[in-house]
């Protein structure tokens, strides 16, 4: 038995350390939770989905499922303050129910892992993107030349293989020193810096002379031409964003001290992710307008429109390394937390060090990123199901693993903890407490069942 195993929750300490304070653990979820989820994903699958009436379905998924599914996997890893499969075994036990909830968070482990290995092949990407701009390439070149330096890099393997390992390297660095050193530092300054960066480019993009049609594009809804999977795609958007559904949040609410507001880190932390996601979208689609490409072009398509951007503005070379630096960093800033749940797992079950169990997952989580990195080049004619294994694991991961957990969460937050143990962690039972109650144990789990339902064809439409 662990020496933390108190029977008072409040008494439990964790066995990786605590946040310094409510602010560090504010900067590390909003560290996870901006990342290319915001920059990369939500324009190209806001495009792929026809804009709009996605992104209203994406806010409100953020809103009345989101919410309660991040504020639920606090109080949970703080009640339990371990890692997410035995945090949910003990819990389990405590309320004298089922210890196999304890199968949510392994679910969980699996998700990271599998997210963080094509997770960080489009991180190197990142990198390479910075040294490219650092060198001038990008500068005063147009949209053809832009998009041969994608695909040339895309279809070599073994560019994508190299920086996709830099990126792990870097990953399992910081992982394998702990989860606080470093990071509150990192985050503090890059989510601001980023921030600003993106004012700066939504600034050119105003003066693109499209910046009309791009907010058109992302606000006009079309309800009519939406179909359950786009709804399904706005859902998981929502939930990959938010780092939710797989336990990354759970893991690092288990390091968080006692009096910290649930409710408030988490509302500061949607808001933050997704005023950063709209800005992205707010940029990168007048420049898609501007430069007569195409909205669904696909997970390539910020790796041409912002150096587009970039290329025809003063101070170009300057601007593109500082932004695919500060992206790098965001994305790194995630990459750690999509480690942490099954790192935690190994120090804790096994009994080893944290190199040693970043080390071991790191290995595993890169090897499984050649399967992403060959997506886009020798096997990309390799299809099946989705499309190429790097869409597969995508649906797979995004969109039904992470609602799946989600949904998983909320009920055992909702309806298995008992009404006490959840007000203890969510201070009292005032509105908000209501309010997340019904939102848990009612609205987000319909909701998830009912969308996946539409989306596998399984609900028949009512008109
Ligand atoms: N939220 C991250 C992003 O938007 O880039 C991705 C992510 C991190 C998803 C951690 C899930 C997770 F657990």
């Amino acid at each position: 038995m662990l020496s933390n195993q108190s029977a008072d929750p409040a008494k439990r300490t964790s066995l990786h350390g605590h946040w310094s304070s409510r602010m560090a653990f504010i900067l590390a979820v909003t560290g996870s939770a901006v990342g290319l989820g915001n920059v990369w994903k939500f324009p190209y699958v806001t495009g792929q989905n026809g804009g709009g009436a996605f992104v209203l379905i994406y806010l409100a998924c953020v809103a009345i499922i989101g919410m309660p599914v991040m504020m639920s996997e606090i109080l949970m890893g703080r009640r339990g303050r371990r890692n997410p499969i035995a945090t949910m075994k003990l819990l389990g036990a405590e309320e004298g129910k089922s210890t196999n909830w304890s199968l949510v968070g392994a679910m969980g482990i699996v998700a990271g892992v599998l997210i963080l290995s094509y997770y960080s092949v489009v991180g190197g990407w990142t990198l390479f993107y910075v040294m490219k701009s650092a060198v001038g390439t990008f500068h005063a070149i147009g949209p053809g030349e832009i998009t041969d330096i994608r695909n040339g890099f895309l279809g070599s393997w073994s560019m994508v293989g190299l920086f996709h390992t830099i990126f792990m390297a870097l990953t399992i660095f910081v992982v394998a020193r702990g989860v606080e050193r470093g990071l509150e530092q990192a985050v503090r300054f890059m989510v601001p810096a980023l921030l600003l960066l993106m004012i700066v480019l939504l600034g050119y993009a105003i003066s693109s002379g499209h910046f009309d049609e791009g907010l058109a594009f992302m606000f006009r809804p079309d309800f009519d031409s939406l179909t359950w999977n786009s709804v399904l795609a706005a859902m998981g958007q929502a939930f990959f964003t938010l780092s939710i559904g797989m336990g990354a949040v759970m893991a690092y609410g288990a390091y968080l001290p006692e009096e910290t507001s649930i409710s408030g880190a988490s509302a500061a932390v949607a808001l933050s992710d997704t005023v950063i996601a709209i800005l992205a979208g707010l940029v990168i689609f007048p420049l898609v307008f501007a430069n007569d490409l195409d909205p669904a072009d696909g997970p390539g398509l910020v790796f041409i429109t912002l150096p587009l951007a970039f290329s025809q503005m003063a101070g170009g070379v300057f601007f593109s390394t500082v932004f695919f630096v500060l992206l790098t960093f965001a994305a790194w800033t995630s990459a750690i937390s999509l480690m942490e749940p099954a790192v935690a797992w190994i120090v804790e079950k096994f009994n080893r060090t944290r190199a040693q169990a970043a080390v071991l997952i790191g290995l595993l989580i890169w090897a499984t990123g050649f399967g992403t990195v060959l997506s886009f080049n020798v096997l990309a004619n390799f299809r099946f199901w989705r499309g190429t294994i790097f869409d597969n694991l995508d649906h797979l991961t995004i969109n039904i693993m992470l609602p799946l957990g989600g949904m998983l969460i909320v009920i055992f937050a909702g309806w298995v903890m008992c009404r006490n143990s959840t007000a203890d962690e969510l201070g009292g039972s005032g509105a908000v407490y209501r309010l997340w109650r019904f939102l848990a144990r009612i609205v987000a789990p319909i909701g998830i069942l009912f969308v996946f339902l539409k989306a596998v064809g399984l609900l028949p439409s009512l008109t």
